[in-house]
């Protein structure tokens, strides 16, 4: 299905004159734009000379007029005394297939309006705000056309605002401390009108009580990512905020130039945000023509094991990354079916203070006691992808410099999978993490990556935007709290609630590799003995581990334990059969810090697998399943938190049942506190062993 309509409309001084209004000011009209369904209404005026936009849901103001335009070095700020020279209306319905995500199909269906805004005072500069109202959620960006008043500029702030017409509950991260420049923080949820400067996606529950709402951002190419700030003075508002490069400007560019869009995902209820696809429909379609080498795969990896102090990263006597070790992982991965093996601190560089001497990684150089030739034959040998890890601890400079010389060396190995990281405050010297320098960076290794053919999973990433629709190589990224504060955090590690807020907040921006499937959950291999409840631990039930899976999801899913904890384990089956592609996904009860309940249906299989996870709460759910093909039989393949499962005192038992089911079925879910539930309910026909 695609079809197109642009119809252009030149209405401003027609309007006005035809009106016969004395004024300026009194001429200029209100331009509107409501979604296909007619719920979502974007409206848009000029008021004492500066240009607004507001929102209105189902009738009801939404987000109260708010701001627009920019704030220049070296020129006066663009918005203030402006009136509507233009506009123009296009109308969009296409469907189209994602090579792989969690839905196939992804339908883009808005109306777009254009409105060009020209300063009224002698330097004539024009902008445009092309608004798109979607059912799902508005947004719009700026364009700086071409022209002889604005060519070269620094932007030094985004005047843009969301003003809200009432307070909202709102579950954040902060952007300005403890550290600067991280997303991998603990949510906390308050009142908008408390907050200071916040990461998006911010996820808003309005005081009607179902209405909810995703701020972020999509298509960021050349620009720093967004954050927000409160106005400091309980109101309702939130600003745009830019992160900084070194020398304090935002954004350095030539016109013609276009900003990201700004979006305001809107829905009826939290269980609608799921799955968020308003970022793939702001993003332009695939670059890379044949795709049938991108593929998502679940793996394994030589990590945990560092991250337990078991092993180092740096040479010497613990060393992880040995040749020994990375075949018997590569064995592994081949005997149970996963399709990578993952291999940390291979390259010289870690030894020292490795987030300091950031320049010391070679790309290409391994320790050493790692052949890299000889694990990359094995690996093929094997039918297993080596996914080769590039920390760069923010040293961007450096790692440009050797991109074409690395990723040549991996396509004469085989290797098409890369895993980056940028555990770093600062990048590339003193620029933000997230300034337009590292977002440009990004850009480059993952178009760089496309162009030899490799596919990308980063670590301390720049947030998703939505370029995996542009950039299928682009897989997953982390950017929050995943595992790997169960290890080491001061903190004991992730709160039993922490993975139900990130599947409403995080996850809505993209997929994350969060890196579930610890089976010991105290960790005892690391520690010598269980630790204790006062010590970083994790701090789920095993079962939950498993639903995590389906819950949290990514293209890329890692089996994140030490090997040697999946044997003899029965609980590891689920693992071997979970897909990491999906047709369709059904978000079947959900309450953000408390529950959620997720169907997904592998792409191109009828299995579908179902994902519950709680708080610290024990609850019980009645799923129905009438997802599944009516007159189809099925059978469901239960991993639920065993008797007396509790995440802090007995995390360990899994019950394993099965049973018949079909679409008039209902599954009751019970979860220990802490605990979570993972089931795989295939076509009766089809065997049980794993694939
Ligand atoms: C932090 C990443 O999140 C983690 O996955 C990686 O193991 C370490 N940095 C080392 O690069
Ligand atoms: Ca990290």
């Amino acid at each position: 299905m695609r079809m197109r309509r642009r119809i252009f409309s030149r209405i401003v001084t027609v309007a006005a004159a035809g009106a016969g209004l004395a004024t300026a000011a009194a001429a200029q009209p209100t331009l509107r734009v409501a979604s296909p369904d007619g719920k979502n209404v974007v409206t848009v005026s000029v008021r004492q000379g500066t240009l607004w936009y507001s929102l209105d849901r189902q009738g009801k103001p939404l987000l109260l007029p708010s701001r627009l335009g920019f704030e220049f070095r070296g020129a006066p700020p663009l918005g203030d005394s402006v009136r509507i020279a233009d506009s123009a209306r296009t109308t969009v319905d296409e469907t189209w297939t994602q090579p792989w995500g969690e839905v196939a199909h992804v339908r883009d269906q808005h109306n777009e309006l254009r409105v060009t805004a020209e300063e009224t005072t002698s330097r004539h500069r024009r902008f445009v705000v092309a608004f798109r109202a979607f059912d799902d959620g508005v947004a719009f960006r700026y364009e700086l056309p071409e022209q002889p008043g604005l060519a070269d500029f620094e932007i030094m702030d985004e005047r843009t605002e969301f003003t809200f017409a009432s307070n909202a509950r709102a579950w954040w991260i902060p952007s300005n401390k403890p550290r600067l420049d991280r997303s991998e923080f603990l949510y906390a949820a308050s009142p908008l009108s408390t907050l200071d400067s916040i990461q998006t996606p911010v996820t808003l529950e309005l005081g009607d009580g179902h209405t909810a709402v995703v701020i972020h951002e999509a298509d960021l190419v050349d620009y720093p990512r967004m954050f927000l700030a409160g106005h400091g003075m309980e109101n309702n508002s939130l600003r745009a905020a830019l992160a900084p490069m070194a020398d304090g400007v935002k954004a350095r560019g030539r016109t013609p130039f276009e900003t990201p869009w700004r979006t305001i995902q809107v829905a009826s209820s939290v269980k609608e945000l799921a799955p968020s696809l308003l970022g793939l429909k702001l993003n332009p379609p695939s670059k890379i023509a044949n795709t049938s080498w991108i593929k998502p795969m679940k793996y394994v990896g030589i990590w945990w094991g560092m991250h337990m102090n078991i092993w180092t990263w740096s040479s010497g006597p613990k060393h992880g990354a040995t040749t020994e070790n990375a075949k018997r992982y590569i064995d592994f991965a081949a005997k149970n079916g996963f399709g990578g093996v993952l291999v940390e601190g291979w390259n010289v560089g870690w030894d020292g203070d490795w987030v300091a001497n950031r320049n010391a990684f070679s790309f290409t150089k391994p320790y050493p006691d790692y052949d890299l030739p000889g694990v990359a034959a094995y690996a093929k040998q094997k039918g297993v992808k080596l996914i080769v890890h590039n920390e760069t601890s923010g040293g961007l400079a450096n790692y440009e410099r050797q991109l074409d010389s690395a990723y040549t060396l991996y396509r004469s190995l085989g290797v098409d999978a890369i895993k980056t990281g940028y555990v770093t405050d600062t990048m590339g010297g003193n620029h933000s993490h997230y300034s337009q320098v590292a977002v440009r960076h990004h850009r480059k290794v993952i178009e760089t990556a496309a162009k030899y053919g490799i596919m990308v999973d980063v670590h301390e990433p720049i947030h998703d935007t939505g370029e995996r629709r542009t950039w299928p190589n682009m897989m997953s990224r982390e950017g929050a709290r995943g595992q790997e504060y169960n290890a080491w955090s001061s903190d004991g590690g992730n709160p039993p609630e922490h993975e139900t807020i990130l599947f409403f907040t995080r996850l809505l921006s993209g997929p994350m590799d969060f890196t579930p499937g610890i089976f010991d959950i105290q960790e005892t291999r690391g520690a010598g003995r269980p630790k204790r409840l006062d010590e970083p631990r994790v701090r789920t039930t095993l079962a939950k581990q498993l639903a995590l899976y389906v819950v949290l999801y990514s293209p890329v899913q890692m089996a994140a334990d030490l090997i040697e904890n999946y044997e003899g384990q029965p609980a590891f089956k689920f693992i071997k059969d979970v897909a990491v592609d999906w047709d369709t996904t059904r978000v079947i009860e959900g309450k953000i810090g408390d529950y959620v309940v997720v169907a997904r249906r592998e792409r191109n299989a009828q299995s579908w697998y179902v994902g519950a996870i709680t708080d610290e709460e024990g609850r019980t759910f009645d799923v129905p399943l009438s997802f599944l093909t009516p007159g189809r039989k099925y059978v469901a393949e239960i991993y639920a938190d065993g008797p007396g499962a509790n995440w802090a005192t007995n995390p360990l038992p899994v019950a394993i049942s099965s049973k018949p089911v079909d679409s008039t079925s209902r599954l009751r879910m019970v979860l220990a506190p802490g605990g979570g539930q993972a089931v795989r309910i295939r076509p009766a026909q089809e065997s049980s062993s794993t694939k």
